[in-house]
């Protein structure tokens, strides 16, 4: 039987709250399980609010705006991510400024920040990579002797910490994603944590679509209208009800996912021994939820031939983003520091992602991998 990369998991609970949803017939966003996921992610995070959105690129969307760039301002992000992170830089007008990764973690090289500062930069916004943090200590010294602000995406990181502190909680504001292809899912889905709480009046209207709606559902005011930019950011119930039944399980599924990452960290060591592959790095600091597991090859032929044989054997493997700085559109509203990024250019040519998800027959999947590597 072939293994497929994911298997989005549900948890059995969904449909008991949606049903419990098409019983009380209120169906808009801000209703009772939007309020009890919210409260949740706040319990877990430690933000000083979370606010359930459509997705991870809209958390993005509305974190830069809550940043208020000016046109012209920078963003250092990392080259090794999702589109959304470098687009909601490029909706504000500001300018997305790539840097590369470190070979290990592949997470932002936080060596690498320092040169891109310029009088425009506004933001560092590391990316959490497959749920292990980035080297947070480092960033925040940074952002602190430039007075920038941090921005987290950490679209992958339920249940990831950096020294105990939930990862999308450190600086001041973060993101996560619930898409699909995440750990705890409904579909798509997504939350924005507001930790700085200079920003949390403002998210508030924001996401009430510009209005002061807010205030008049706390009785503050008497009506409410248009008062700055927003736009339409609230989940119906529907979707908070599944993703309601996914975050009660959220502990066991990340505890089951750690284990099935640690059967291939195990099973592989002696591959890494012999200089086939290396195995992903975890720093000592963070915890991570077994997000991903990369394994990365010598030369982009290695990988592709390896790639190519785990799936004649039935094992599905996908390699990860394309970096950022030579794409179209990186290139036309970025640009990056220094102008080659080699170490995102050779992890995305020499890295594939094992399957890994709730279901997943591990040991046939490490008995294919024995056999072809
Ligand atoms: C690092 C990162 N940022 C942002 C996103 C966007 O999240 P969503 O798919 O929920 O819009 C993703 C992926 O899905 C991601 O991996």
């Amino acid at each position: 039987m072939a293994i497929p990369f994911n298997i989005p998991y549900c948890t059995g609970k969904e449909m008991e709250h949606l049903g419990d949803v098409l019983a009380r017939g209120r169906f808009v966003g801000g209703g009772a399980y939007s309020k009890r996921c919210a409260a949740w992610i706040e319990e877990a995070t430690g933000c000083a609010k979370a606010i359930l959105v459509p997705s991870g690129t809209a958390a993005l969307d509305m974190m830069l705006l809550l940043a208020d760039l000016h046109p012209g301002d920078e963003v250092i992000v990392p080259s090794f991510t999702f589109s959304s992170t470098a687009n909601a830089v490029v909706l504000r007008g500001g300018v997305p400024v790539f840097v590369d990764i470190r070979p290990d973690t592949l997470n932002m090289d936080e060596r690498a920040i320092e040169a891109a500062i310029t009088p425009r930069t506004k933001v560092i916004l590391p990316v959490h990579y497959a749920g292990a943090a980035c080297d947070m200590d480092a960033i925040e010294v940074l952002a602190k002797r430039h007075g920038l602000l941090v921005l987290e995406d950490a679209a992958q990181c339920i249940l990831s910490y950096w020294r105990g502190r939930h990862l999308g909680s450190l600086g001041a504001m973060g993101i996560l994603s619930f898409h699909e292809t995440k750990n705890v899912q409904c579909g798509e889905g997504g939350a924005l944590l507001v930790n700085d709480p200079r920003f949390l009046a403002r998210a508030e209207i924001v996401m009430e679509k510009g209005t002061d709606r807010s205030k008049f559902l706390k009785g503050e005011v008497d009506k409410y209208g248009w008062v700055d930019v927003g736009s339409s950011y609230l989940v119906n119930e529907m979707t908070a009800a599944f993703l309601w039944a996914q975050l009660e399980a959220a502990t066991s599924i990340v505890a089951r996912r750690v284990a099935l990452w640690e059967a291939y960290h195990a099973a592989l060591e002696p591959f890494e021994r012999k200089g086939r592959i290396r195995r992903p790095v975890v720093l000592d600091e963070a915890r991570h939820n077994a997000h991903v597991y990369p394994i990365l090859f010598g030369t982009p032929e290695d990988r592709d031939s390896a790639m190519a044989a785990l799936k004649d054997r039935g094992l599905q493997c996908l390699a990860h983003y394309l970096p950022l700085h030579s794409s179209a559109a990186g290139k036309r509203f970025g640009r990056s520091v220094p102008e080659r990024l080699p170490v995102s250019e050779r992890v995305a040519g020499t890295m594939l992602r094992l399957p890994l998800y709730m279901g997943l027959d591990v040991d046939e999947a490490i008995a294919i991998l024995r056999a072809t590597l």
